[in-house]
């Protein structure tokens, strides 16, 4: 049996031939289901045209086949465009080049909405990189505590007025009504959203021998009725440092090169003496900033009994710890006015960081 062979030319042709029709059949589609049956008829992979024209290869001359093949596959890639091209119009792609005779390309572009952090969350990230800066080790804890790490070991003692059920979140609410009219605890260790970060230094010591050197930073919630200066959640950033011979000129050091490092320039600042369970002794500490003294939070010596819960030796190492509100930074720095500011989401306040 003789074995026709088929000229390069015819085969080329024949390729031509298709892509023009391919062409005008997918640019032609008014529907999805037009530009469906053209794909079938072009592409399909059993009974496609291009198939067909693919199994001619094999009668091409030996010779001719590298150059056949370039073609083959030259059409095949300007078949597919054609048809994805078609495709994205029946979509209603805005990527092609617009058929619209007003359409004016020179005209300058919509620039795209860019959104920017939350003013918090700048401030934040600003405070971890000082006090990353500054040789502290970031510490997180969660934010439903129990009372032990919230209070007990923190040496606030069970008639410790913080603890009252009127200042905290309690998630157990029987719990908390039987501690509101004095009743007998049933659940001595009850949960609730922590009010303040020092929560972090216990769940820290219990699992790390000192030396220590961390800060943790923040949500809490305590139950103020918003106003200015006031919300019932803000951030707390919390200091800890425990190591031999901590003392209170360590704190004030740390707290003064802070300071420095976020408000810029030579930031005075100075400690009150100030009481908390877990410190002794305790100070309250100021900056002073744009011509007056601006309270900064509180801080202190690590108490022994708080040593002691954990499982350090106080006689052995000694600490400081100190307690801020990431809030009140941030509208210093900003000459924000209200707290509930940071907290409506309104982009109008928000473009402005
Ligand atoms: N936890 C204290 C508060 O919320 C602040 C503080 C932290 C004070 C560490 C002393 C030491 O007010």
């Amino acid at each position: 049996m003789s074995v026709t062979t088929m000229p390069l030319d015819q085969f080329v042709n024949d390729l031509k031939q298709m892509l023009t029709e391919a062409s005008t059949a997918f640019d032609g589609a008014q529907t999805t289901d037009d530009l469906d049956a053209a794909r079938i008829e072009f592409l399909g992979a059993k009974k496609g045209r291009l198939k067909a024209i693919q199994k001619s290869l094999g009668s091409i001359d030996k010779a001719d086949k590298p150059a056949a093949g370039k073609e083959l596959n030259a059409t095949k890639n300007a078949i597919n465009a054609a048809f994805e091209s078609a495709k994205e119009r029946l979509a209603g792609g805005a990527s092609g080049p617009s058929n619209d005779p007003n359409f004016d390309p020179t005209l300058p572009g919509q620039r795209p909405l860019i959104g920017n952090l939350h003013p918090i969350t700048q401030t934040i990230n600003e405070l971890k990189d000082i006090m990353g800066r500054l040789g502290f080790t970031h510490a997180e804890g969660p934010e439903i505590e129990d009372d032990y790490h919230n209070f007990k070991a923190l040496n606030i003692p069970t008639s410790h007025p913080a603890r009252d059920p009127l200042d905290n979140f309690y998630l157990h609410t029987a719990q908390a009504q039987a501690d509101s009219i004095g009743k007998e605890l049933h659940n001595d260790n009850p949960l609730l959203l922590r009010s303040q970060t020092s929560t972090v230094q216990i769940r820290v010591m219990e699992t790390t021998k000192p030396p220590v050197r961390i800060f943790s930073l923040g949500r809490v919630y305590r139950p103020d009725t918003p106003d200015w200066s006031h919300y019932p959640m803000f951030h707390q950033m919390e200091g800890l440092m425990v190591d031999e011979n901590v003392t209170l000129a360590d704190l004030k050091t740390v707290l003064k090169l802070f300071a420095q490092s976020y408000l810029g320039g030579d930031v005075p600042i100075r400690i009150r003496p100030s009481f908390f369970p877990f410190t002794e002794p305790s100070v309250e500490a100021d900056y002073f900033w744009d011509g007056k003294w601006v309270e900064f939070g509180g801080a202190g010596i690590v108490d022994p009994n708080v040593l002691s819960a954990v499982g350090y030796d106080p006689e052995a190492v000694t600490g400081f710890a100190f307690g801020l509100g990431v809030e009140r930074l941030c509208m210093i720095r900003h000459q924000i006015t209200d707290i509930r500011y940071l907290f409506t989401n309104d982009v109008r306040f928000l473009r402005q960081f």
